[in-house]
């Protein structure tokens, strides 16, 4: 009797156990995540956080023997890149017919490996203190960004460990032309102070003053001034892409029925609402959630058609990222 109720013990806290979660997204919405999700379940999250790239290399390093179960936010491309060459794996949420077209567009095209979790375009944020004393003029359009007063003024992320960064990258390249944005990469060279390794970095600079300008996602520029910074958010004039933040399960994860339940938790309207108490003002991939009212609206923004079938392709993005190792990290300051 003894020995039964000891085993029946052990089963459960085993069925309960951990979960090892990679977050890709700001650390308060990381935090706010594991905290809700361990006071409504069992299960013991073990987080890490790090940048889309990053985040990627590490699964694709560890992928003879998973050390982590779920992979939650960060652009999409990277997400993409893993379910293409098999680093995750596929699952259909009965939750996935209530996400928006473009979540489900992102689950369909990978085979099921990746799902979309929230979307948001890019563009930059400005400190409108600094930009006011030194009498610069508001930059509206890629173009204004190589305005030779901006010299040092503008910080952007590596487009390798950056997700962020490789969206600015692959936006340029469908808006102008690949040698064109690399020229116009080049140029713009001449004005950054910094490449930073997470992409939300710079306009977080910015809101400090520590640089005049940050190439970021609009919601993270908003975010800076919904906490009080001095920080305006552009969407810029020739057009501009966005990222659709995505959500994967790692293939032999050693804790896959907890995944799942992260996973079908994660595309709730529930949690995905509650996203903007942490200052995480993306536009939430379930219908039913609800869009936060500082979110930056689409039908605002002049938006390209992103090609994430070809820029999440394994052969498209390492080219890139190797054209701007050579071109553009080969000459950063
Ligand atoms: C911020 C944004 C997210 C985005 C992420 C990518 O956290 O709020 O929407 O997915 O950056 O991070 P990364 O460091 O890879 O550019």
């Amino acid at each position: 009797m003894l020995t039964t109720t000891a085993a029946f013990t052990v089963s459960q806290a085993q069925a309960a156990g951990n979960l090892n979660v990679i977050c890709s997204a700001d650390v308060v919405i990381c935090e706010q995540l594991k905290g809700d999700f361990e006071k409504q379940h069992d299960i013991k999250v073990n987080m890490v956080r790090l940048s889309s790239g990053e985040s990627y290399a590490k699964i694709r390093a560890e992928s003879r023997n998973p050390k982590t179960d779920i992979w939650w936010g960060g652009t999409g491309d990277p997400h993409l890149q893993a379910a293409s060459e098999g680093l995750t794996q596929e699952y259909k949420s009965d939750k996935l017919g209530d996400l928006h077209e473009w979540a489900q567009k992102q689950a369909e095209s990978s085979g099921f490996k990746t799902v979309g979790i929230y979307a948001g375009a890019l563009g930059w944020g400005f400190n409108t203190d600094i930009f006011k004393e030194k009498g610069y003029k508001e930059p509206v359009c890629w173009a204004d960004l190589l305005n030779e007063e901006l010299k040092g003024e503008i910080q952007v992320a590596n487009p390798n460990s950056s997700g962020t960064a490789y969206t600015t990258l692959a936006s340029l390249v469908q808006i102008m032309g690949e040698d064109k944005a690399f020229e116009y990469l080049k140029e713009l060279n001449n004005n950054i102070s910094q490449y930073t390794k997470s992409g939300s970095a710079p306009v977080k600079a910015a809101a400090r003053g520590e640089t005049g300008l940050g190439i970021v996602f609009l919601h993270d520029a908003v975010a800076q001034a919904a906490s009080g910074f001095p920080v305006k958010a552009i969407a810029p004039c020739e057009g501009t892409g966005y990222e659709i933040g995505s959500m994967s399960i790692v293939k032999g994860s050693k804790n896959l029925d907890n995944a799942k339940v992260w996973y079908d938790w994660a595309l709730s309207p529930e949690v995905q609402s509650r996203m903007k108490d942490a200052k995480s003002f993306q536009l939430p991939s379930n219908k039913a959630a609800e869009v936060p009212k500082e979110a930056p609206k689409f039908e605002d923004i002049k938006l390209i058609d992103y090609d994430f079938t070809t820029y999440g392709d394994p052969k498209t993005r390492k080219a890139l990222l190797e054209r701007w190792d050579d071109e553009i990290g080969a000459i950063a300051n």
